[in-house]
């Protein structure tokens, strides 16, 4: 890696961490700061977007303690479909921040039935309430008509620097992008109700945006990418074809597709992994909206004590009882998106203990990436040979064996699970170099662990055959009483 340290700061929806990355030493400071979104009924998700700044500052300026040495840019990844309305005149917000995972939206997603293919097409994203533009058109319609309405990134970085911009990534995870021009689609604006909104500039994620002194000296702010495809961008910089899948609140299957993009009939999403220099990448992306919510929801009904004790709770016994347990908390994304589904604990008896609550967590955790692996294989016309996986709940060895039995495959677990942070670092190391090849931005890619299948392939299909059945029987009673 070339240039001096940077500062790289992964602003998350549970918590924002940041690290002081060195060229010579890898990571040399770490800071934390948690952010705490209130789930309301109804599939409410919101927060303070205050507490979001303010966790971007104090991790990044905790970071820099720590490494007690300067550095030379900041580069910034978000959390992608957040929303908010905020005052460009005063940077004050006008609304909580809509969390990704807020499902209020769905009445705008149905109100646009008529369109939704032709959003697809043009987009390359599903309309649904995950993504930033429902969310956007509903703050409008039911919160306020002041201000700009934008993804909370936008906002940060002009809290930050005073600009108003978006990078191509983030902006392609709003439904109201042209991923062919990759800039924003009047058609999408209007169907969506959002025409003649004042709508961030889209830049490239290398683009040097401005200067912040919000942690201390001014910095350059020169790197800005959306946080699953930040850390694509760790995990594949050496080897273009690899697929990731980040273990963390949800978790997200990512795999590049090139320059051109496509649109894609297995229902994943296809948007842009980023622009670098000009220069657009595609990817694929599947999502499974719950997966340390799943497990945090078992740890307030007293099932665990929290996520580090999943191994020991699951490692009590051999399997999982006979429980199916389709983690679908928040809805079901790629490939079946329906987010009016919700999850099911079937095969209970009197015996079910809370290790086999676990073990079903875990396997209805893989098995939805199973089915995100093999729309990625069919839609890019070849298999994969094995995952890459980071996030913190890599950290579970349970997790990431089952994963490995069901998918058949070799996981490898990448040796630092800030993949996201690693990649923003990448980029903003090459808004301060641009000649830098992407491969010289980012720390060589080692697996700490890799998990081999230690099933045969007839339990793998007979596993997820159940909870491929369960699946269905959700999709078939739909929201009325699943
Ligand atoms: O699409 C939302 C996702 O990018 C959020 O990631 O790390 O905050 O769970 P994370």
């Amino acid at each position: 890696m070339t240039g001096g340290p940077v500062l790289a700061v992964d602003q998350g929806t549970s918590g924002t961490k940041a690290l002081v990355l060195c060229p010579e030493r890898g990571v040399i400071g770490t800071g934390t700061a948690p952010v705490r979104p209130r789930h309301l009924p109804g599939g409410l998700v919101e927060v303070d977007p205050r507490e979001l700044y303010d966790s971007v500052v104090a991790a990044g300026r905790a970071a820099l303690a720590e490494a007690g040495t300067p550095v030379t840019a900041v580069g910034l990844a978000n959390q992608g479909e957040t929303v908010l309305a905020w005052d460009p005149a005063t940077g004050d917000p006008l609304t909580d921040a809509l969390v990704w995972q807020d499902r209020r939206a769905a009445s705008v997603c149905d109100g646009l039935a008529d369109h939704a293919e032709l959003l697809h097409r043009l987009t390359g994203l599903p309309v649904d309430p995950y993504f930033a533009a429902p969310k956007m058109a509903w703050i409008r319609r039911h919160a306020t008509g002041a201000g700009v309405v934008t993804t909370s990134d936008a906002w940060l970085v002009h809290r930050l620097t005073g600009a108003f911009v978006t990078d191509a990534a983030t902006a392609g995870r709003t439904g109201l992008l042209d991923p062919d021009t990759v800039a924003w689609s009047e058609t999408a604006l209007d169907l969506y109700g959002l025409g003649g909104e004042r709508l961030p500039r889209v830049v490239d994620c290398d683009t040097p945006v401005g200067t912040t002194t919000a942690f201390g000296p001014p910095l350059p702010l020169t790197g800005l990418l959306v946080d699953q495809q930040a850390a694509l961008l760790a995990q594949s910089a050496g080897e273009p074809s690899a697929a990731k899948c980040t273990y963390g609140t949800g978790a997200f299957l990512l795999a590049r597709t090139g320059p051109e993009p496509r649109r894609v009939p297995s229902g994943l999403v296809s948007c842009v992994a980023w622009r670098l220099g000009g220069r657009v990448e595609h990817c694929l992306d599947g999502q499974v909206y719950t997966v340390a919510s799943a497990v945090r929801w078992l740890t307030d009904l007293g099932v665990l004590a929290g996520a580090e004790e999943i191994d020991a709770v699951g490692g009590g016994v051999p399997d999982t009882g006979g429980v199916t347990f389709v983690p679908a908390l928040a809805g079901l994304a790629a490939p079946w998106w329906r987010g009016d589904v919700r999850g099911s604990l079937t095969g209970l008896g009197l015996d079910t203990s809370p290790g086999h609550l676990v073990r079903a967590l875990c396997e209805g955790i893989a098995a939805q990436v199973v089915e995100l692996a093999a729309a990625v294989a069919s839609d890019r016309g070849a298999p994969l040979t094995s995952l890459r996986a980071d996030g913190g709940l890599t950290r579970s060895a349970l997790l990431m064996q089952t994963q490995a039995d069901l998918l058949q495959l070799p996981v490898e677990v990448a040796s630092s699970p800030d993949a996201t942070a690693l990649g923003v670092g990448a980029v903003a190391r090459l808004g301060l170099h641009p000649g830098l090849a992407l491969h010289e931005a980012v720390p060589e890619w080692k697996p700490s662990a890799v998990y081999e299948p230690r099933i045969g392939a007839d339990e793998a299909a007979a596993r997820l055959a159940a909870f491929r059945a369960e699946v269905s029987a959700l999709v078939d009673r739909g929201g009325a009483g699943a």
